[in-house]
């Protein structure tokens, strides 16, 4: 079997034949909410209004969750946007819907833009994140943890009415109630471990796992030094040269994958874009599987992955 998987389509359409039951985790970041046009037909985040945006990201998760294996887990990042931010208008609900599901007839599309949701005035902070995690929440997924993710340096905003935004969420979602989770895999350092001078247990900083090496075998871990990791993560976001820019820091995902899989997993990322998670995983001694719709970011993740270090890189891509 090969180190990655990588087809390009839609998702729902390609999950749709994965089987039941295969992959040990999905890491993956799905486009936002009318903030980016990708350019492609079919693309997700194109939607005129939230609720049809959640109503199709639940759709793809319930595939997901159908090919997660019974102990899997999702680790979901979304950042939210605000009502009428500038764009309002454009195209009627018919020739959005053509335009985010893909019509095959061109000259019926036009770039859509993000209208103010019907029961939203605008400047409101439309909460998508929050939406999206408690749809799934009702879908029957277990909703476990919110984790911050603090941006150090966040995109400057001309904002004076309201802080800058410096955060985005990951959601932790399991299929069930007990799930595999590698706490010890992704512990965090001690930096003193003098509980009578400072009258607690060892103390930690947030930053990179403690005590296992990224080659360490799958066996149960000795209990070691180190504290439980905190639902606040604070990752830079990373430059990336290649032609495509909603790319997520290594740093924020390299955690979700040692956590929610085991050495020789299989994790998938159904918006792969330019094959971040598929880099991390094989980094990490795991298999990926991804979908990209757009077929231009072939040798974009081609490339990420020829550069890979761990593991030699033959895989398939459709
Ligand atoms: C936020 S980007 C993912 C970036 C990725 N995490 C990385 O680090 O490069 C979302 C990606 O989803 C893709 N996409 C949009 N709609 C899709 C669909 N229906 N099926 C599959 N991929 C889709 C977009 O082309 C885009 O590359």
């Amino acid at each position: 079997m090969g180190k990655y998987e990588i087809h390009y389509g839609d998702s729902l359409e390609i999950l749709s034949k994965v089987e039941t039951d295969r992959f040990n985790c999905c890491v993956t970041s799905p486009p936002y909410w009318g903030l980016r046009d990708y350019g492609h037909q079919g693309q997700l985040g194109m939607e005129p209004t939230p609720e049809l945006y959640v109503d199709r990201l639940v759709s793809i998760f319930r595939e997901v969750k159908r090919s997660l294996r019974p102990d899997g887990t999702l680790w979901l990042n979304l950042g939210d946007s605000y009502s009428g931010s500038g764009q309002t208008g454009g195209l009627d609900v018919k020739g959005l819907l053509a335009y985010a599901y893909g019509t095959r007839d061109p000259a019926k599309i036009q770039a859509p833009r993000r209208k103010t949701p019907k029961n939203l005035k605008p400047k409101n902070l439309v909460g998508i994140p929050w939406r999206v995690a408690f749809a799934l929440q009702d879908d029957g997924w277990f909703l476990r943890s919110d984790i911050i993710w603090h941006k150090p340096n966040p995109m400057p905003e001309s904002v004076t009415d309201r802080p800058t935004k410096a955060h985005e969420y990951v959601f932790l979602l399991s299929k069930s109630p007990r799930y595999y989770y590698d706490a010890a895999a992704i512990k965090t350092k001690c930096v003193s471990t003098s509980t009578r001078a400072m009258g607690i247990g060892p103390k930690a900083l947030d930053g990179d796992r403690f005590g296992q090496s990224g080659n360490s075998r799958n066996k149960p871990r000795r209990p070691s030094l180190g504290r439980n990791k905190r639902s606040v993560w604070t990752v830079p976001t990373a430059p990336y040269h290649g032609a495509h820019f909603a790319v997520f820091p290594p740093s924020l995902i390299r955690p979700c994958i040692l956590a929610g899989s085991p050495r020789g997993g299989e994790v998938l990322d159904p918006f792969l874009g330019s094959g971040t998670t598929a880099r991390v995983s094989i980094d990490e001694g795991r298999r990926c599987f991804g979908v990209e719709l757009n077929d231009e970011y072939r040798p974009l993740i081609e490339e990420r992955l020829s550069q890979s270090v761990l593991w030699s890189c033959e895989g398939v891509a459709r």
